[in-house]
């Protein structure tokens, strides 16, 4: 009887293999985990910005802190309007000068000392490739003009 069970459970593991490499092939499973910038994305940013990257509700009316919510990171926000130079500064030191006036308060935190440079590079990344391509067409012409 167990012999017998051993021997089924092998054969429903084997089945349970095929059928996983049949269906999902490693190119299409999973994206969050192929895609770093998407996991720390997820990690990091989505409790403020979003999950979708659509940011915080009312985000552009101060709350009663006086302090700014999340902006969106989709193409409905100011994200994108700034150089990828500048948004890496803001990721990795926080909204201080010379990208903000001296003593802003703000809740965006600096990831400095959390993420790594080429982690921050990931993350920026993924939400550059969340942009439809006229607006990354926009921002090649903007900030890489052709010469
Ligand atoms: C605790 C909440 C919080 C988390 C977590 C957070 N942010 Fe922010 N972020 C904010 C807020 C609030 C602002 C707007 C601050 C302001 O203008 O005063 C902001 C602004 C920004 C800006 C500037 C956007 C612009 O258009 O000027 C960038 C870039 C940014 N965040 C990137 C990130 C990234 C990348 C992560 C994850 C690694 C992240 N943020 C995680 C709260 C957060």
């Amino acid at each position: 009887m167990s012999v017998f069970l051993t021997a089924g459970r092998r054969a429903a593991l084997a089945l349970v293999a095929i059928a996983a490499t049949a269906c999902s092939p490693p190119e299409t499973a999973a994206p969050a985990v192929r895609d770093p910038g998407a996991q720390l994305y997820a990690e990091h940013c989505a409790s403020c910005h979003g999950a979708d990257l659509e940011g915080q509700p009312n985000w552009r009316e101060r709350k009663s802190d006086g302090r700014l919510p999340a902006p969106p990171h989709d193409h409905s926000g100011h994200t994108w309007h700034h150089p990828m130079e500048m948004l890496f500064q803001m990721t990795r030191d926080g909204l201080v000068p010379p990208l903000a006036p001296e003593g802003y308060q703000s809740d965006m935190p600096a990831f400095g000392g959390v993420l790594s440079d080429d982690d921050i590079r990931a993350v920026l990344g993924y939400i550059e490739r969340q942009w439809p391509e006229e607006v990354r067409a926009m921002r090649a012409e903007r900030f890489n003009p052709a010469r």
